[in-house]
C-alpha cells in the first residue's frame, strides 16, 4: 500500500515541525546560518498567509484565525482557491491544547452539553477527544480520503456524562470513515432535490384549500421517489407515506445513516467531538451565553471564517472517477459488470447520475439552522462557484444544460436487513429517530479506493458487502449470488474502476 501524500498546504505544517527540528540543530551552527533558516520559514509560511507573526516553535497551530468578511460574496478563482487552501490546512492540523484541544467542562453532543463532572481523561477512543486532526481519519488515499477500521468512529448523540469507555453497541453505533470527495455536488443536490420537495408540499396544500378536498402527491426530486404526501383541505398534512427521508422533507445527505444536513453543521459538530475545537458560531457567546464554554481556557477556538475554510475546501474537493483499466482484460470484464451492474437494479438504488441545475455553493446554505452560521445572521454569505474549480469541465451535461453527477447513489435511506441477512442491521441505537436497520444509499463513487466497506468498515471485500445487502435490496443480492462466479467478478471489476485519483 503506498503511503498517500500530503498536498502541499498540508506540508506547511508538517515542514514547520520539521523545520523546528532542523532549527534546532542547526543552533549549533553560526547565528548568521540560522537566520537564513528562519527567515525561509517565515516566508513559506507566509506563502499560505497563515503562520506570519507566530514563532515557528510555538506549540500552536492556528496562529490566526481566518476573517469570515474577508471571504464574502461571489469569490473569484483565486480568493476561492486561497480559502480552500486554508482550509486544506485546518483539515490536516494537527490541533493542541495551546489552540483549544480539550473539553473539560462540555461533551461531544451537537447541542452545547456541560458535563455533571470534569473530565479527567482528555483523549478516549471511543467518546472522544478521539484523534488529533480531521486528517488523521480521512486520509487514504489522500487527504479528505476514507480511513480504515482502526480509524472507527463510535457515534451516539447520547454521550452526556462522562463519555463512554466501552465499544459495545449498546452504548454507541460504530461508523467506519467515508471519503469525502466531491461533497459539494451531493450538498448541492440535496438542497436542490429539498427545495423541489417542499415546493411539492406548497402545491398539493395549495390544491387541498382550493379544492376543498384531500390531495396526494408522489414525493419525486430528480428522479429519486420519496413516496408520497397527502394534503386535507384543513391544511392537516398526512406524512405517513413519505419514505426514506425525514418528515420535514430536508434531504440529509451526510453521515452514512443520513442525518446530517451540510457541510457546515458536520464540520462545526466534528471539530467539537473529535478535537474539543469549539466553534464560536455555536459554543460562543450568543448561543451559550459564555466564551469559554468547554472551561479549558481558551476562547475563539474556530472563528466562522475558519469553519468556512473548512467547508469551502471539502465542497471544492474533485469527484471520484471511473477510470479505463490498462489491461484489457479487465476492460472487458468491467464492461461487461456495468450491464450486469444495470440488470440486477443496483441502479435502483445505487444511480448512476443525479443531475444538478447550478454549480454555486452558497456558504452558509439554505438549510444551514440555529447554532450554525445562518445566511440570516451575517452579510457574509459567500458563493463558491465549483464552477471555478479545475475539475467542473470534467463533468457530463445532459440536454437541458444540468451537469450529472456520478455519485452512484440516491440520497435517500433504505432498510438494509430482514429476517434473513441480517449484517447490516447490527446498530443498537436509533440515530435521530431513524430505524436501526435504515442507512442512507451508500455512494460508490471512489469505492475502489476505499476498503474496507460497510458502514461498521468491517466487510474486506466488495463481495461481502455485497452479499450482506438484506431488507429492499434482497432482491439484487439474490439475483448476484446466483450468478456465475465469472460475472460475479465481472461486477466487481467495474466497481474497481470507481477510484478516487491520486
Ligand atoms: C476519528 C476519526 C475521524 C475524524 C478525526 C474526523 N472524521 Fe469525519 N468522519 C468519520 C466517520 C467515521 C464518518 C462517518 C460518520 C457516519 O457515517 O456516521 C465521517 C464523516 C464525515 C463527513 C460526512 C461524509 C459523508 O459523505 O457522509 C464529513 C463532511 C466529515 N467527516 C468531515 C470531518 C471534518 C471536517 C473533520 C475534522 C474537524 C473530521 N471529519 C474528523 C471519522 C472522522
Ligand atoms: C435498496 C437499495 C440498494 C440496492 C438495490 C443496492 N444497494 Fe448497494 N448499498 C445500499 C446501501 C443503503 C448501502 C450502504 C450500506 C451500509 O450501511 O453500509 C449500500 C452499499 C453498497 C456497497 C458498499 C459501499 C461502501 O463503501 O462500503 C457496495 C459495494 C454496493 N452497495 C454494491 C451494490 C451492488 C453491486 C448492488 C446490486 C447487486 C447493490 N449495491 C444494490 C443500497 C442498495
Amino acid at each position: 500500500m503506498t503511503k498517500s501524500k500530503q498536498p502541499k498546504e498540508t506540508e506547511m505544517f508538517i515542514q514547520s515541525n520539521l523545520n523546528l527540528r532542523a532549527s534546532v540543530k542547526i543552533g549549533l551552527f553560526p547565528a548568521v546560518l540560522l537566520m537564513s533558516v528562519l527567515s525561509a520559514i517565515a516566508s513559506q509560511n507566509s506563502i499560505a498567509g497563515e503562520i506570519k507573526s507566530v514563532n515557528p516553535w510555538i506549540e500552536k497551530s492556528l496562529s490566526s484565525h481566518v476573517e469570515q468578511s474577508d471571504f464574502s460574496g461571489n469569490l473569484s478563482r483565486d480568493l476561492l482557491k486561497d480559502l480552500a487552501a486554508k482550509g486544506e490546512a485546518l483539515f490536516g492540523a494537527k490541533f493542541t491544547s495551546l489552540d483549544g484541544v480539550g473539553r473539560p467542562l462540555a461533551t461531544h453532543a451537537i447541542i452545547p452539553t456541560k458535563r455533571r463532572h470534569l473530565n479527567q481523561k482528555l483523549f478516549n477512543r471511543v467518546s472522544g477527544l478521539d484523534a488529533n486532526s480531521c486528517s488523521s481519519c480521512h486520509n487514504e488515499p489522500r487527504i479528505g480520503g476514507a480511513g480504515s477500521f482502526s480509524l472507527n468512529v463510535f457515534a451516539s448523540e447520547g454521550f452526556t456524562g462522562q463519555g463512554a469507555d466501552s465499544t459495545n453497541p449498546q452504548f454507541s453505533n460504530e461508523r467506519n470513515t467515508n471519503h469525502i470527495f466531491g461533497a459539494g455536488l451531493i450538498e448541492l443536490l440535496a438542497r436542490e432535490m429539498t427545495a423541489q420537495l417542499h415546493n411539492l408540499r406548497k402545491k398539493v396544500l395549495r390544491d387541498a384549500r382550493d379544492s376543498g378536498r384531500d390531495q396526494s402527491v408522489r414525493l419525486v426530486a430528480k428522479g429519486v421517489d420519496y413516496g408520497s404526501l397527502t394534503a386535507s383541505a384543513n391544511g392537516l398534512v398526512d406524512l405517513s407515506n413519505i419514505q426514506g427521508i425525514d418528515t420535514d422533507l430536508v434531504i440529509r445527505p451526510f453521515t452514512q445513516k443520513g442525518v446530517i444536513t451540510s457541510l457546515r453543521q458536520f464540520t462545526v459538530n466534528a471539530l467539537n467531538q473529535h478535537h474539543g475545537m469549539q466553534a464560536s458560531e455555536r459554543f460562543g457567546l450568543r448561543w451559550t451565553g459564555e466564551d469559554d464554554f468547554d472551561g479549558d481556557g481558551i476562547i475563539n477556538e474556530i472563528s466562522s471564517g475558519d469553519v468556512s475554510a473548512l467547508v469551502a475546501w471539502q465542497a471544492t474537493l474533485a469527484p471520484p472517477v471511473i477510470s479505463t483499466p490498462e489491461d484489457t482484460l479487465w476492460q472487458k470484464a468491467a464492461a461487461k459488470g456495468e450491464q450486469l451492474f444495470d440488470q440486477l437494479n443496483c441502479t435502483g438504488c445505487h444511480m448512476r447520475t443525479l443531475p444538478l441545475d447550478s454549480l454555486k455553493f452558497f456558504d452558509p446554505g439554505p438549510l444551514d439552522a440555529a447554532g450554525t452560521l445562518r445566511q440570516s445572521d451575517s452579510n457574509n454569505t459567500a458563493i463558491y462557484d465549483l464552477a471555478k474549480t479545475e475539475w467542473a469541465a470534467s463533468l457530463p451535461r445532459n440536454s437541458a444544460g444540468q451537469i450529472l453527477v456520478p455519485l452512484f447513489g440516491d440520497l435517500k435511506r433504505h432498510v438494509m436487513s430482514d429476517g434473513e441477512i441480517l449484517k447490516l442491521g447490527n446498530e443498537l441505537l436509533s440515530q435521530r429517530f431513524v430505524a436501526r436497520n435504515e442507512f442512507i444509499t451508500g455512494e460508490l463513487w471512489g469505492v475502489a479506493s476505499t476498503m474496507p466497506y460497510g458502514h461498521r468498515g468491517d466487510m474486506t471485500t466488495l463481495e461481502e458487502v455485497i452479499s450482506a445487502h438484506g431488507g429492499e435490496a434482497r432482491k439484487s443480492r439474490d439475483m448476484y449470488l446466483k450468478l456465475p462466479s465469472q460475472d460475479r467478478q465481472n461486477i466487481i471489476a467495474f466497481l474497481k474502476t470507481m477510484v478516487i485519483k491520486q
